[in-house]
């Protein structure tokens, strides 16, 4: 039996162009929740050309961190907004341990735990094929992602008249990069949310539609769990 009293409060965690964004908008038409990904709203800001978006705009084409400090005010601005009742889905926060055992008083601030943590398991190379392929269409109304392998994508920007833009940090060497700070500083949140029970590894292969199945067939055990 399910208690509907736990708000779903959940992390997806993985590797630079694991899938996270793109099972984010599943995960949350599915369940009605609320999300908040770090890095759209850095990217925001630096359009913005605010303070933040200056702070970070550097490190952010290198492929390195935003400081943790940072991070914990974007993240507290994001939860500040939202009722108690309405379910969020972090899509790269936490990246850092520090960001991990943050992460549980200011959930707390806000009169929420955390209900699962989502690993997103894609190998190196997978990744850096999407990456490397990956565009945005910029074209006309809503963006949508383009892939150059995917010919559909391809037609449908150009039917739209749109430009398919690349990502500042999906040059080679900067995912190269974002890679090894995944590896050297994300990991370890990983191995911390096992040891809490908090982890529930996913297998990011296959279609999006796989992964998103396989990503929500998760989610009563945990909220169980947490009930
Ligand atoms: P962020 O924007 O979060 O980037 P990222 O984590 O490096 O990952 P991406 O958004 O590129 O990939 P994704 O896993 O979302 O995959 P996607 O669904 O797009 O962060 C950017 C930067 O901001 C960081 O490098 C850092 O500088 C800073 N930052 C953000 N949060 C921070 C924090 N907490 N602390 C400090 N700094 C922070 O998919 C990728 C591609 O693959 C797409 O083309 C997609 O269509 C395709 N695809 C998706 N799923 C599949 C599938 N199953 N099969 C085939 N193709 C697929
Ligand atoms: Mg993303």
């Amino acid at each position: 039996m399910i208690a509907a009293s736990h708000t779903l409060n959940m992390v997806l965690i993985g590797p630079p162009g694991s899938g996270k964004s793109t099972i984010a908008e599943a995960l949350i038409a599915e369940r009605g929740l609320t999300l908040i990904s770090t890095g759209q709203r850095l990217r925001a800001e630096i359009s913005a050309r605010s303070r933040i978006g200056r702070t970070v705009e550097r490190a952010m084409q290198r492929g390195d961190l935003a400081p943790d400090s940072l991070m914990d005010r974007v993240l507290r601005a994001a939860l500040d907004q939202l009722d108690v009742q309405q379910g969020v889905l972090l899509d790269g926060y936490p990246r850092t341990l520090r960001q991990a055992t943050g992460l549980i008083g200011l959930l707390a601030d806000h009169g929420r735990t955390l209900t699962i943590a989502l690993a997103l398991d894609v190998a190196d190379d997978e990744v850096v094929r999407r990456l490397s392929g990956r565009r945005i269409c910029e074209g006309a109304g809503e963006q949508f992602p383009v892939h150059v392998d995917d010919l559909a994508s391809m037609l449908r920007c150009q039917e739209c008249g749109g430009r398919a833009v690349q990502r500042d940090d999906d040059q080679p060497e900067v995912v190269r990069q974002r890679l090894s700070v995944y590896h050297g500083q994300t990991s370890p949140v990983i191995q911390y949310y096992d040891e809490q029970r908090l982890l529930c590894h996913v297998d990011g292969r296959g279609t999006p539609a796989e992964v998103a199945r396989r990503a929500l067939a998760e989610l009563p055990v945990a909220l169980e769990r947490a009930a």
